[in-house]
């Protein structure tokens, strides 16, 4: 039997938690993989508590508030912001999904 073993920092670490600080009681938390190659760092998945009340239940809109008002370094790829052009596609919750217009929270 072959035995594989993952590089050590490979792991995916615990990150930091960004609280709500409007005192909502409609919050979500949002977890998000972040990981960056230049760095010689273990990925991480951060979490983020979301204000659903002040925002619209789309990915790309949660994502939008996340980056605009909680942690600006967060970087996601799109482009027509219409549903178009498959740019913003993501892997959400282990399903493959062809936009993050198309996703609802
Ligand atoms: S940015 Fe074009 S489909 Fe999302």
């Amino acid at each position: 039997m072959v035995q594989l073993n993952l590089p050590a920092n490979s792991k995916v670490e615990k990150g930091q938690y960004y609280k709500d600080k409007t005192g909502s009681k409609n919050i979500r938390k949002i977890n998000i993989y972040r990981w960056d190659p230049s760095k010689n760092e273990n990925p991480r998945l951060d979490t983020y508590e979301v204000d659903m009340d002040n925002c619209s239940s789309k990915v790309l809109d949660v994502l939008n508030k996340i980056k605009n008002e909680i942690d600006p370094s967060i970087a996601y790829r799109r482009s027509c912001a219409h549903g178009v052009c498959g740019s913003c596609a993501m892997n959400m919750n282990g399903k493959k999904w062809f936009s993050m217009h198309e996703v609802p929270f």
